[in-house]
């Protein structure tokens, strides 16, 4: 189900972060919390320092964002992961998880915790032309699926499939409240439950609202940094939650699902974009009886 042979090292060739850098908690250490994303989370900022294809590096096997794409490519058209819906939780400013799913499904619904990711998407739906650009990174998922020139065509798709941008908050129990959706054949999130839990327990119990987005049958797949403390939005820390693989295999099971694959990839990110030591592809299906 996941790609096998992601051993090497690498690292983001994003723009080089100065010393001297603050935590964007109140204290170097602390947790971020919703009031200062919501003031401080710039997404031109982020996209800039983590989007290795629109910072203009060609730094793809770097990073682990190979990584990313074809485990995501293999999910959705190689091991035939499809239906009706799919939602992302906690999109952020970006489209690249959702290049590949919209092969797949009918209907991707994006969801994200702030206002200015939502706007920052919908500039990118609506051709603004302040939007990030996406197109190598477009145009190398293209190259994964057979034609890199076919890149036009997979932003309409892409811009047709995305049907909805809402609101969520992974904290509580219906992460769309005060929406209720039908469940989902499959829920995807990349990079966010570590971000949005200040500790194991909200962690355990964010997975389990996800998870009750997911129907009987259905996939949760996600990508996690572990092992990291920080990541860099613009020139400011952000805090992530520290996670151990077997933390994140134990809230999935106890969230009702069963592990299909956990692939990771070590990561050494020297230019101090973040501190995770790998990244993880994780796909899971609940349980029938869930
Ligand atoms: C590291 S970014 C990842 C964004 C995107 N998924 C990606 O892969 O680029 C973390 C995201 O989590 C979101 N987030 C923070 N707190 C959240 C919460 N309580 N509920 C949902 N999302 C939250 C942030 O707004 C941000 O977009």
């Amino acid at each position: 189900m996941c790609l096998k042979g992601y051993k090497s090292k690498g690292c983001l060739g994003a723009q080089g972060i100065p010393a001297g850098t603050w935590f964007r908690g109140n204290m170097e250490g602390e947790f971020t919390g919703k009031e200062v994303y919501r003031q401080h989370f710039d997404p031109k900022g982020y996209l800039k320092v983590h989007m290795p294809f629109g910072s203009g590096s060609p730094a793809v096997r770097e990073g682990g964002f190979a990584f990313i794409l074809e485990n995501l490519h293999k999910a959705f058209l190689l091991d035939g992961i499809q239906g009706e819906t799919l939602i992302d939780i906690g999109s952020g400013p970006s489209i690249y998880q959702l290049l590949s799913a919209c092969e797949s499904f009918q209907e991707i619904i994006a969801t994200e915790f702030l206002e200015q990711n939502r706007e920052e998407m919908q500039k990118w739906l609506k051709k603004d032309p302040e939007a990030f650009d996406w197109t190598l990174m477009v145009k190398y998922i293209c190259q994964l699926e057979g034609d890199r020139e076919k890149w036009m065509e997979k932003e309409e798709k892409l811009r047709k499939t995305i049907k909805q941008v809402l609101k969520c908050d992974v904290t509580q129990a219906n992460p769309l409240d005060p929406l209720v959706l039908q469940p989902a054949s499959c829920v995807l999130t990349t990079f966010c439950l570590e971000s949005a839990c200040k500790d194991l327990p909200t962690y355990r119990s964010a997975l389990k609202n996800v998870g009750s987005l997911v129907k009987p049958g259905g996939h949760l797949i996600f990508v996690v940094a572990l092992r990291e403390t920080y990541y860099m939005v613009g020139q400011e820390k952000f805090s992530c939650l520290y996670l151990e693989p077997e933390v994140v295999e134990e809230a999935v099971k106890e969230a009702g699902f069963g592990i299909v694959c956990f692939e990771r990839f070590e990561v050494n990110f020297t230019r101090g974009i973040a501190d995770a030591q790998s990244i993880g592809f994780l796909v899971a299906q609940k349980h029938n009886e869930a």
